[in-house]
């Protein structure tokens, strides 16, 4: 008969990951709606096999010294940035995430917070939602048209990638900076156009950021890259927040060197740079990139095939340790 392993989970998943769990492991877990704190964390893993976190959760060396015996940190998102990765490799505990399957998901709601924030639907929302409409008017919440615009892509990975299919049925113009360049081969493939991030930022009416968050990419936009943007732009990052320099965005949007902002991810979640609840000209979301039930379990089900292979003693399918 095989043992199943004691798994640590920092907060409820789905329906169908709870059950999971419940047939596949000794299961220990937060029984709160609420982000544990990582002392509650450290005391929770000194007697676990597994630890099945999210990106809420901030695993620092301090966790994993917490239990010399754990045998994974699966995190529950593709990002993972929450986790000291280098301590746990020197700890030689795996780190997974959940690729993939959250890319579509993603990029829907990319694409959403793009529409709203061009469209200015919150706006127009919050605005009949005072009673004060008097009716239909020619000069009404005019806002950008999204058909023929052109997107600027900085990042193009899956999910970068799935935004270009999207821009392309609406004849979007698609020009994209990575870090490494495509082949000329998928450039041509995708319909996509590289340039330097000055040259898509300066090109582009929508910009829509798609890194992941590192040393590197943090504040990757700040006052000089919003003042290349053009005056009639927006940004949307369902990224990271701390790749945007929020102040400097917030200064962006008060002084008009851009138009507006769909934000599904902030520097300093859960709050918010206080001028951003007033500003009109943002459409601001609670980290809903990969919010529905599907991705939300699917995202579950690879976290805890993770979890389970490496108690097994076997190789984790989505290690993200160097
Ligand atoms: C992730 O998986 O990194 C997403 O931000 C979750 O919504």
């Amino acid at each position: 008969m095989t043992v199943k392993p004691r798994i640590f989970l920092t907060r409820q998943l789905p329906s169908a990951c709870m059950q999971a769990l419940s047939d596949h492991t000794h299961l220990t877990m937060n029984p709160d709606d609420r982000c544990l704190t990582k002392q509650e964390i450290i005391d929770a893993v000194r007697d676990v096999d597994g630890l099945l976190c999210l990106l809420t959760d901030t695993i620092d060396v301090d966790v994993l010294d917490a239990n010399p015996n754990l045998k994974v940190v699966a995190n529950y998102a593709v990002g993972f940035n929450n986790v000291d990765v280098p301590a746990a490799t020197e700890r030689k505990i795996p780190v997974t995430n959940t690729p993939g399957v959250l890319t579509e998901t993603t990029a829907d709601m990319a694409f959403a917070l793009l529409m709203a924030a061009g469209r200015r639907v919150a706006e127009g929302d919050r605005f009949v939602r005072t009673k004060a409409w008097g009716g239909w008017g020619p000069l009404q919440f005019l806002g950008a048209d999204i058909t023929g615009a052109t997107l600027g892509l900085i990042g193009l990975g899956r999910i970068g990638k799935a935004m270009v299919r999207r821009a392309k049925g609406f004849d979007m113009n698609v020009v994209y900076w990575n870090r490494t360049r495509l082949s000329q081969e998928e450039e041509q493939q995708l319909g996509v156009t590289y340039g330097s991030m000055n040259e898509v930022l300066g090109q582009s009416d929508f910009v829509s950021l798609h890194v992941s968050l590192s040393e590197q990419t943090w504040h990757l936009i700040g006052s000089e890259q919003l003042k290349r943007m053009k005056p009639t732009a927006s940004i949307i990052n369902t990224a990271r927040g701390p790749v945007i320099d929020e102040k400097a965005l917030v200064h962006a949007l008060q002084t008009g060197a851009i138009t507006s902002a769909g934000l599904d991810v902030f520097e300093n979640e859960p709050q918010l740079e206080p001028e951003l609840y007033l500003l009109d000209n943002v459409v601001v979301a609670p980290h809903l990139g990969s919010a529905t039930i599907g991705t939300r379990t699917k995202m579950g089900d690879i976290a805890i095939e993770n979890c389970l292979a490496a108690c097994r003693g076997d190789r984790p399918p989505n290690i993200v340790n160097p």
